[in-house]
């Protein structure tokens, strides 16, 4: 079980897993981490961007309190590094209560999860990071807890067995997910404040890099910002990213004021083109236009022609493509856009797209 931390400070380190990774692959451990921390907001104020979600938050946060009561269930969903994990920081924050964070694959059995629940203190932020992924057993157990804050446990084994219930203080679960159509019904269910992320406008980036910019004492300029939140795909932690790596290059060439002359260069280096799409968003559009005539092409199929994971292709790669349209989820697989042959300098074949019904897509997260 990850350590569960009382103070929201410390739990930043619970980042740098498997779908951080994908995006944070080339940054240099430990030091990057520590950018991370001091760039991370820490109060709704400071929190840039998702402004209804924002908004309406801080209402049910100051409805709770003036109630006394525990805010209600949360759930986050959307694409990684838009601010979940960040978010939930901030509710127990501003709430004034203790924070305590695993993740689903870590609840191995339903006694941990008993263990953690018991030791929550009354109106306690649980966070549960991934939480598409709790094994069954112990979601079962997460039912009562949720909605009556009662633990029903089955102690001993065989004839000797017998069930007890115990009382567990009014908590607020807060879950997190890249995947919100692979929960549950009956946990979906559950949650009173479901809230979907979406990607952040090229201002509201701007904003988060002009922040970070400050953050690291640099000489940004607002066209070097603009260039940089352009090119982010639509997401904080690689506007963060990015930010580092053009500190770098401009440090190392011994350029002090970053203008969008200085950004682009250093972005183009990190193979960050003009839309933003990264080395892996090319390689799985020119996968489809050249070996699948543009599609449709199954997900599994993309898996094993790029070597990558199924789900990093879903979480990660394609939701921004999706939502540039460059790409469309339909019943019968991906297919790819115009725009998106058209960016890769191809021609799109005459017949793309011909008596393909545009279903919508297959999952509510595209
Ligand atoms: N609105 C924001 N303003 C400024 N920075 C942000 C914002 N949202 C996220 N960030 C930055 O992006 C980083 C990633 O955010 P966070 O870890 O909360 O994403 P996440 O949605 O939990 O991702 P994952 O699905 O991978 O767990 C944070 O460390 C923070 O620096
Ligand atoms: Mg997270």
């Amino acid at each position: 079980m990850s350590k569960p931390a009382t103070d929201p400070a410390t739990e930043t380190t619970e980042d740098g897993r498997v779908v951080d990774g994908a995006f944070d692959s080339g940054d240099s451990g430990q030091s990057g981490d520590e950018v991370e921390v001091s760039l991370r907001p820490q109060a709704l104020d400071d929190f840039i961007g998702q402004n209804l979600l924002r908004d309406n938050l801080r209402v049910f946060i100051e409805a709770a309190r003036g109630r006394a009561e525990a805010l209600d269930h949360v759930l986050f969903h959307g694409p990684p590094g838009l601010g979940k994990t960040t978010l939930a920081q901030i509710v127990a924050r501003e709430a004034g209560t203790g924070f305590r964070a695993t993740s689903g694959p870590v609840i191995a059995k339903a006694g941990d999860l008993a263990a953690l629940l018991t030791n929550l203190q009354p109106h306690d932020v649980l966070f549960i990071d991934e939480i598409h992924r709790l094994n069954p057993a112990v979601e079962e157990i997460l039912y009562p807890a949720m909605e009556d804050f009662q633990l029903d446990l089955i102690i001993g084994e065989g004839p000797a067995a017998r069930s007890v219930r115990i009382d567990l203080p009014p908590f607020t679960l807060i879950g997190a997910t890249t995947r919100s159509g692979l929960i549950t019904n009956p946990l979906r269910e559950r949650f009173g404040i479901p809230l979907r992320l979406a990607f952040y406008e090229v201002a509201e980036l701007k904003e988060i890099v002009i922040r970070g910019g400050n953050i690291f004492n640099m000489d940004l300029g607002e066209d070097g910002a603009e260039e940089i939140a352009r090119r982010s795909r639509g997401t904080p932690r690689v506007a963060a990213r990015l930010l580092r790596r053009v500190r770098d290059f401009a440090a190392v060439d011994g350029t002090a004021h970053i203008n969008a002359e200085v950004a682009d260069k250093a972005l183009t280096r990190l193979e960050v083109d003009g839309s933003g799409l990264d080395s892996m968003d090319r390689r799985y559009l020119r996968c489809i236009a050249e070996h699948y005539g543009g599609g449709p092409v199954g997900v599994e199929a993309m898996a094993a022609a790029l070597s990558e994971q199924r789900d990093v292709i879903e979480d990660v790669i394609e939701p921004y493509l999706i939502q540039q349209g460059f790409l469309r989820r339909t019943p019968r697989g991906r297919s790819l856009g115009d725009l998106a042959f058209r960016h890769l300098g191809l021609t799109p074949p005459p017949n793309l797209n011909e008596g393909q019904l545009d279903l919508g897509t297959d999952e509510e997260e595209a």
